[in-house]
């Protein structure tokens, strides 16, 4: 509606005859229904008031915001269908204001809303009525909120990780006093040494164990990229096994290959890939118990994927336990750190891979990697073929 149409009308309102009076109606009525197909079309909340804070007009948006029923809204003052909201303070004459609201019902929303007063003219200071526009603010607070979180959580971990490492030189050091000290003992009289070397022993071994989980934890948390490097893997993992065959040995458990010689070159950080074997094939050897071990290790690839698997026939993981595998310090081990495997899947997922767990209770355990071989492939499908087409 162009301003002073209105004004116009008015002026020549006593000369307008009832066919022009007719005519004008409607074309208002039409403007007024294409401003209200505008409002309902916007995501904002738009609520008109008269001066006491009566709804004169509500859209959608605003209904679904509150809650508010449109039909029955117009007419009713605003402050009696939102309780918590004081009219009185909030409309001021002639000020606008903005304010962010928490409204639990029908869902728990965050909204900011900007009330102004709506003025016959520029300079008038009576106020006629007040327009509200309110604006959905849920995500975006959201959003803040879990930035925060991470934030908080990456300074954790650095604060960790620093001390950790700081951890590792005063460790360092106590492990050569205390070979120092095994030094001097030797040459004490066999009957005095007995008990303290036996002391001397057990301290090396808890710091020995305190290593293993700092060396595990740095690991778990510091984020590496992968340094590619060709390599053959089906080799990554034969020196991985060699690290743990004196131990295998000694349990007397076999280890069957089944590694495809056509196993494929690729390019992945060799490094971080040995230390995943090294993990899964001493959980693997963990696993089993007496005699009669077996650890099987498959290699695989096809034009899209490698698969390696590492099976034993060990204890198997109790379904119950198959959802916190992955989760940080959970063992079932007496010296376990439970960092093994989250150290796997994160290394398995830098390079793009996923780890699939199958397991059986009393029978054992399978564990896949599987590897993208360079970037996924599309193929264009041929168009189905129209059985209606057909001639
Ligand atoms: N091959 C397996 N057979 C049976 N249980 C396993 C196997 N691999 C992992 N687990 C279970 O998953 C847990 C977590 O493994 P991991 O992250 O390597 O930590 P850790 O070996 O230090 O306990 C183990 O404590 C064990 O209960
Ligand atoms: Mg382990």
């Amino acid at each position: 509606m162009k301003p002073g149409f209105l004004d116009k009308l008015l002026a020549r309102l006593d000369r307008i005859d009832p066919a022009e009076a007719r005519l004008l109606l409607d074309r208002l009525v039409r403007e007024k229904g294409f401003l209200e197909q505008v409002f309902e079309a916007l995501h904002e909340g738009v609520i008109v008031l008269d001066e006491t804070g009566e709804i004169t007009f509500i859209n959608g948006a605003a209904c679904r915001f509150f809650g508010i029923d449109a039909e029955h809204a117009p007419g009713s003052p605003l402050a009696s269908r939102l309780p918590g909201l004081d009219w009185a303070t909030l409309a001021k004459p002639g000020k606008s204001v903005s304010r962010d609201l928490e409204v639990f019902y029908p869902e728990n929303r965050y909204l900011n809303f900007y009330l102004s007063p709506i003025k016959p003219e520029e300079s008038s200071v009576a106020t006629v009525g007040w327009v509200m526009l309110v604006r959905d603010l849920t995500t975006t607070r959201r959003e803040a909120e879990q930035t925060l979180e991470s934030e908080r959580l990456n300074a954790l971990t650095l604060l960790a990780a620093g001390v950790a490492h700081e951890i590792g030189n005063p460790l360092n050091s106590l492990d050569i006093h205390l070979q120092l000290m095994a030094r001097k003992l030797r040459k004490l009289p066999p009957g005095d040494r007995g008990p303290l070397e036996e002391h001397l022993t057990t301290a090396r071994n808890e710091i020995q164990r305190l290593d293993t989980i700092l060396r595990q934890f740095l690991q778990a948390i510091r984020p590496t990229t992968p340094a590619r490097e060709r390599c053959d893997l089906t080799q990554v993992l034969r020196d991985a096994l060699r690290l743990l065959e004196p131990e295998l040995e000694s349990r007397d458990i076999a280890v069957e290959l089944d590694l495809d010689d056509k196993f494929p070159p690729m390019e992945l950080d060799a490094g971080q890939f040995q230390q995943v074997f090294y993990n899964l094939l001493r959980n693997a050897f963990q696993a089993i118990g007496g005699r009669g071990g077996v650890i099987r290790l498959g290699a695989r690839a096809n034009d899209f994927e490698a698969t390696l698997s590492i099976e034993d026939n060990g204890t198997g993981i109790p379904p119950e336990q198959m959802g916190a595998l992955f989760e940080p310090f959970r063992t079932t081990k007496q010296s376990g750190t439970g960092l093994g495997l989250l150290i796997v899947r994160r290394v398995v997922r830098e390079h793009g891979g996923e780890i699939e767990i199958q397991s059986e209770p009393g029978a054992g355990t399978r564990i896949l990697i599987h590897l993208p071989r360079g970037p996924k492939p599309v193929r264009l499908l041929e168009p189905p073929v129209s059985i209606i087409d057909i001639d």
